[in-house]
């Protein structure tokens, strides 16, 4: 039954009757006309919302939609359900019906877990986990008579537009600004998409939690950033314990082993994900593809779950990276622009192979966004305040730091006022291309810290500034081949713009217009993204020569492990940094990681997320200022 046109749908089906609901994926959105206004959700609330909502779900595979109403009766003997979700996912071919089910309490899924018995034992290790399978066993159906619950929760359901509906609902909009909002809502993340995405973090801290009851796995990266598609992978952050919160006056302390590296943190860390990948690949349920990626400078697990549907990348050590987000999560939410803007930007990019799902030397999601936001801070009068105003309005309650990084801004958006300008979402993607258009990449570089250009340090073909780390370059991966391509991309895209406005009236309803003539596919794909890429390796790890490797077997096995870094940085004994321009050649290193045939994507962020083991000065400087702007709107 189709609600409405241009978002995905969400049905509810209850006693075979199916019936629309508003799509509550929208709650948490902002939908005032300018600003983040008062419907504005802090990031750390969102979060603490979507991990309390992980904690008390419970993902059933089962037979088929039929047998949504048992389950209800079955999870009800343990708890009053809230929501209930169906999909299905394919995996080698077999399709597996599946429905995430949402208690009102977390000791009823505690009670459910409790009482769920073991598979046979012949060949398999029985895992305790929120996975499980409805079975048709007798005993079972017995019981629930016994309990007479009847079923009153809706099974929601999720459609989403095909590209050829997302095509026809396009053709068919007013204007071009009315196709990228479209766009943007046909595309962007859903309620059970995200609800996924915390429900896989949660998975493995439970499978980590007998040893460390207080790890926390975190989502990071378009999963949360609200710039994420339907279907994007997961980033993961996991901390085994939780630093912040510990009572030092307590006399009982926990005996714990001294690692056999503690002077080499990095190879204690490596040894922990070692480890840790293990434990996914044996016993965790859904993870297939476990692949440790331990020679980049911030190691990796990349992994497939199969259950929930997803690419994931873990990572440790790497809570700046999440910081990184909830900035980028902040300016989405500053304007209700900022969001479809950016998913027209990405899916241009991505459809005229400006950006490519492997990592390599061209523009990646990230840089891109940057560019987008930068843009936004140069419009007259600005649609988005550059970071360094959200530093300076900080409060004590903002101060933040990771991996000595300072991640300190204000969080709560409440206090600023929407911006002055008006323009519309098309006079906006035209400008941007005109900006960028014109832009002198060849000199200056981009701070969207302080919402200006300035001559570049470095010779790097695209510089942006890294919004945290402000010493560092994100697009340093670009070459001059690759801005050249995305250059002469903006300026067919702005002609392909302008001839549009010449010829409106006799393309509409006829030839593809606005954004479906903008994002035509380009070019066949390039052979250079692909699997059997020649990608510069060396470039990409930005690999040094100095490690020795933890222990070689099943990892990435390039040895010697070689740390990547960001930028080409070293950091002496005193915590200073140098750049190290030496090239070098590990040539043999290269055919190697060809020769494990590591798909390209394996790559994927690993310059960009290489995390930071480097003293950041505080660039932040007046960190515990007190909040002087709570109470009065700021005007910027
Ligand atoms: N990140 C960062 N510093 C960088 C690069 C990335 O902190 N130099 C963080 C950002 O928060 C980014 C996240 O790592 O959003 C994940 O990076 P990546 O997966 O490359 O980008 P996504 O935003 O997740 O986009 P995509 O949909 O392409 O995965
Ligand atoms: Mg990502």
């Amino acid at each position: 039954m189709l609600f409405s046109h241009n978002m995905p749908l969400l049905r509810a089906i209850k006693c075979n009757i199916v019936s629309p609901r508003i799509p509550f994926h929208l709650y948490n959105r902002n939908y005032c006309h300018s600003g983040a206004g008062e419907s504005f959700v802090p990031f750390d609330v969102l979060v603490s919302q979507r991990r309390n909502e992980a904690r008390r779900s419970l993902l059933v595979e089962v037979a088929g939609l039929p047998s949504s109403t048992d389950l209800h009766q079955v999870c009800s003997q343990y708890g009053a359900v809230r929501k209930m979700f169906h999909y299905t996912t394919r995996h080698s071919n077999v399709n597996k019906e599946m429905i995430l089910v949402e208690f009102d309490e977390a000791e009823s899924l505690e009670k459910a877990l409790q009482a769920t018995r073991s598979p046979p034992t012949e060949r398999i290790i029985p895992v305790h986990s929120p996975f499980v399978w409805l079975s048709a066993s007798r005993t079972a159906s017995s019981n629930r008579k016994k309990t007479n619950i009847s079923s009153t929760t809706d099974i929601m359901q999720e459609t989403v537009p095909s590209n050829e509906e997302l095509q026809l609902q396009l053709s068919q909009s007013r204007d071009l600004s009315e196709q990228i909002q479209k766009s943007y809502e046909c595309q962007k993340l859903t309620e059970l998409g995200s609800r996924l995405r915390f429900f896989t973090c949660r998975q493995v801290e439970v499978a980590l939690s007998g040893l460390f009851p207080q790890a926390c796995v975190l989502p990071f990266g378009s999963s949360v950033n609200s710039f994420g598609r339907i279907n994007c992978d997961l980033d993961m952050i996991l901390e085994l314990f939780d630093v912040t919160n510990q009572d030092t006056t307590q006399r009982l302390v926990f005996q714990a082993k001294k690692s056999r590296s503690a002077a080499n943190p990095r190879i204690t860390m490596q040894r922990h994900m070692e480890v840790i990948s293990d434990i996914l690949d044996n016993f965790v349920p859904g993870c297939s593809q476990v692949r440790k990626i331990l020679a980049a400078r911030v190691p990796i697990i990349k992994y497939r779950q199969d259950l929930t549907d997803m690419e994931c990348d873990l990572s440790m050590a790497n809570r700046s990276g999440f910081y990184m987000s909830e900035m980028l999560y902040l300016y989405g939410s500053m304007d209700k622009r900022v969001r479809p803007l950016v998913f027209a930007i990405r899916k241009w990019a991505k459809d005229r192979h400006v950006t490519s799902p492997y990592a390599g030397r061209w523009v990646t999601n990230f840089s891109l966004t940057l560019l987008v936001l930068f843009y936004l801070m140069r419009t007259s009068p600005p649609v988005i305040p550059p970071l360094q105003m959200l530093i300076k309005l900080a409060g004590d309650d903002d101060v933040r730091t990771a991996e000595s990084i300072n991640c300190t801004f204000l969080r709560d958006l409440k206090i600023l006022t929407a911006s002055d300008n008006k323009q519309s979402l098309e006079d906006l993607l035209r400008g941007f291309y005109e900006f960028y258009d014109k832009f002198d990449f060849k000199e200056r570089g981009l701070s969207v810290v302080r919402g200006d250009d300035f001559v570049k340090p470095e010779h790097n073909a695209l510089y942006i500034q890294n919004p945290l780390e402000r010493e560092l370059n994100v697009s340093r991966n670009v070459t001059l081949e690759e801005l050249e391509r995305l250059r002469s991309e903006i300026t067919h895209a702005r002609y392909r713009l302008e001839e549009d406005t010449e010829h409106i009236e006799e393309q509409q309803g006829q030839q593809p217009w606005g954004l479906l003539s903008l994002w035509g596919a380009s070019h066949k794909p390039q052979a250079h993204r692909g699997l059997n890429a020649s990608i510069d390796w060396q470039e990409v790890f930005h690999i040094q020569e100095q490690e020795t490797p933890p222990t070689p077997d099943k990892q990435l096995n390039v040895s010697p492990v070689h740390a990547a870094t960001k930028s080409n940085e070293k950091v002496q004994s005193n915590g200073e940094k140098t750049r190290n321009n030496s090239k070098f050649q590990p040539v043999e290193r290269t055919k190697m990681l060809k020769e494990e045939l590591i798909m390209p994507s394996d790559l994927n962020g690993l310059v960009t997320k290489l995390k930071r083991n480097v003293v950041q000065k505080n660039a932040n400087g007046k960190k515990n200022k007190k909040q002087k702007f709570n109470k009065v709107m700021y005007k910027w």
